[in-house]
């Protein structure tokens, strides 16, 4: 059954595994690396959960799920409602939740209005924002008033308009200096885990070596205290993805020769055949 019941409808099975918790994966640094993936929707969620100690309602979900441009036009009802999903399809990972672009850089007291309406509305226990020295002042509010922080450093696909496209940063000493500078101070500031996207490895390595929590790199390092991937590019269901990812499926290979044999099949009258229809009662 695919979408009207059962262990496929989303509902998350009764598990006796409690959920990880932020102090829990907070002392991960150092040790075993902490494995993060993106999700998106319920069914996604339930596959990727008992691999996973996060998992990331990332607002990426802009290019992956609507077809849009970048991530700038994604809303917190967007975010809420996937986030829910998520939050309904899994049992163990903690789920952080993505605050989208322009519902938490006017002030920090909008940041908690925003954070605190995405954790009511979908139970995900952490939301990830953007931003370095500028979002340390944010980054403090929330977590002072109970809200888990992840931060987010190096590119930052939010700023796109800014950067100019989504290239590696830190490739200037410069530039590499003041990323640094920006994990420090979003991990000063009370943030549980940093995310650090593109940049040249030295930086990566230098901001794990300097701050006090776990950081998670995508196109970052391995020295990194985990990783994470978008779950549909590791997946292997875009063409063209960036140079940091690894896919581990061809699952867009897979969906289209899927695609052709239903199509064939239907032409042809092959399908639906015997064991795929209702008889009347002999
Ligand atoms: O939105 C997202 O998917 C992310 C990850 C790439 C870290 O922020």
């Amino acid at each position: 059954m695919s979408t009207t019941s059962g262990i496929d409808s989303g509902a998350p099975a009764s598990s006796p595994k409690k959920r990880l918790t932020v102090p829990t994966l907070r002392a991960r640094k150092g040790g075993e690396p902490l494995v993060m993936l993106t999700a998106y929707s319920a069914r996604m969620a339930q596959l990727l959960d008992p691999h996973c100690d996060m998992l990331l309602v990332g607002d990426s979900l802009a290019q992956v799920i609507y077809g849009l441009p970048s991530t700038v036009p994604v809303t917190l009802e967007m975010m809420a409602a996937h986030g829910a999903a998520v939050v309904r399809g899994s049992t163990q990972a903690l789920v952080a939740i993505d605050m989208p672009f322009g519902s938490y850089e006017a002030s920090p007291a909008q940041a908690f209005d925003s954070a605190a309406r995405l954790m009511k509305e979908t139970g995900a226990a952490a939301v990830k924002l953007e931003g370095g020295e500028a979002m340390a002042p944010t980054v403090r509010f929330l977590t002072e008033r109970g809200i888990p922080v992840i931060g987010h450093i190096g590119l930052t696909p939010q700023a796109v308009n800014l950067l100019g496209g989504y290239g590696a940063r830190g490739r200037s000493e410069a530039e590499a200096a003041k990323i640094v500078a920006d994990g420090v101070a979003i991990a000063e500031a009370g943030a549980f885990a940093i995310v650090i996207e593109g940049v040249v490895e030295p930086i990566a390595i230098e901001v794990t070596r300097r701050v006090a929590c776990p950081t998670i790199g995508i196109g970052a390092s391995s020295q990194c205290d985990g990783q994470v991937l978008v779950g549909e590019d590791m997946l292997g269901l875009f063409d063209r993805t960036a140079r940091f990812v690894k896919r581990y499926e061809d699952l867009s290979g897979r969906i289209s020769a899927a695609a052709e044999g239903y199509a064939a099949e239907v032409r042809s009258r092959a399908f639906p055949d015997a064991g795929h229809l209702y008889r009347p009662k002999a």
